[in-house]
């Protein structure tokens, strides 16, 4: 079986994740990684036996390398992702993708018009539990989708300085509904502060309208001393409850409470397969570049409307 040559971009706390996974993986082969950090560089690929490099443009000289996973620091991404692309390498690029919409529609033209497959770190996607409730939605297994609320709170991962808890964090939420719901919202609304972070926001509630009616709540926080991560999903006949932790998912109605055994998968393994396998299959990605922009777009539709204290409307 033929192995996709891969190497990671960043390697800190989550692109050594990304190097562990691609070691593991039967489909991919870890060529090398890059870290700017060059002992960091150096450890990292010491620890999975490939070859250190302290600049991307330098290593994607290696012609081994057929795709790469973008973890810099969040403002780093999109320069990354587009160097990537430019060299004709096939990208993951972990969210929030890039700083601002021009940045991400670049990388949307880069990668159509040179072949490339683009994809968003929205790994959320892969808990088997998101699939289900999707699926109950389109299905109306649980009648028509009335609303859905996300809470995604912890204390501040303090490595993050760059960007705040949106952009960081809410976008995994905004991106889960509209996944869910098949839909794009209508409209944004949110409230958000710092307590805590001197620079960008560590606290925010967003709420998103939708056309049928519909809306989402999503409340971020690094500000709860400990992590709590769910979705609720109220439909007319009956509601669903996730635990993105735990990945347990409830069923509800008004005479049973079911609970489906789905047995746990690490979602960035399932990710990182299904990038591979939509290259090597030449398949079209769960996750595109267009869900990433479109995030990306409300995420900063959230902070201007908290900025403005009004709903923005969204295209
Ligand atoms: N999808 C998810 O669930 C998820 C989870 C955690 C982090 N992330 C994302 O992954 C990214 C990294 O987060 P982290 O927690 O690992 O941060 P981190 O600070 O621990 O790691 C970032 C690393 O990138 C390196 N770096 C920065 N610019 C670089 C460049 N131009 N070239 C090479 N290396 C560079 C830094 O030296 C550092 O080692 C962020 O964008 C974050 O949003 C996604």
């Amino acid at each position: 079986m033929k192995k996709l040559g891969v190497a990671v971009i960043g390697t800190g706390f989550w692109g050594k994740n990304h190097a562990r996974v691609y070691k593991e993986l039967a489909s991919t082969n870890l060529v090398a990684i890059c870290d700017v950090n060059v002992e960091r560089a150096k450890a990292i690929a010491d620890q999975f036996g490939v070859k250190a490099y302290s600049s991307s443009a330098y290593m994607l000289k290696n012609e081994e390398i057929e795709a790469v996973s973008v973890c810099t620091w969040s403002t780093m991404l999109a320069k990354e992702a587009l160097r990537a692309l430019h060299a004709g390498r096939h990208v993951l690029v972990e969210k929030p993708m890039a700083t601002n919409t021009k940045q991400a529609q670049k990388l949307l033209q880069t990668a159509q018009e040179n072949g490339l497959h683009l994809t968003v770190g929205f790994l959320m996607r892969f808990i088997p539990g998101v699939q289900n409730i999707r699926a109950a939605v389109e299905t109306k297994k649980i009648g028509d989708l009335v609303s859905a609320t996300a809470k995604r709170v912890s204390q501040w991962p303090e490595r993050i300085g760059d960007v705040g808890v949106v952009k960081d964090t809410a976008i995994h939420d905004i991106d889960i509904m509209r996944y869910i719901s098949c839909q794009d919202p209508i409209s944004v609304y949110a409230k958000m502060g710092n307590m805590r972070h001197r620079q960008f926001e560590d606290y925010a509630q967003i709420m998103l309208t939708f056309e049928g009616g519909q809306s989402a709540f999503i409340e971020s926080n690094w500000l709860t001393p400990y992590k709590i991560r769910t979705l609720n999903v109220t439909g007319s006949e009956a509601i669903m409850r996730l635990d993105y932790i735990t990945q347990e998912l409830w069923v509800e109605n008004a005479k049973e409470t079911l609970q489906p055994r789905i047995a746990f998968q690490e979602p960035l393994k399932m990710e990182l397969q299904h990038f591979s396998d939509c290259i090597l299959e030449k398949k079209k990605p769960l996750v595109t570049g267009t869900d990433g922009l479109k995030a990306l777009e409300i995420a900063i539709a959230a902070l201007q409307s908290s900025a403005k204290n009004a709903a923005v409307k969204l295209n």
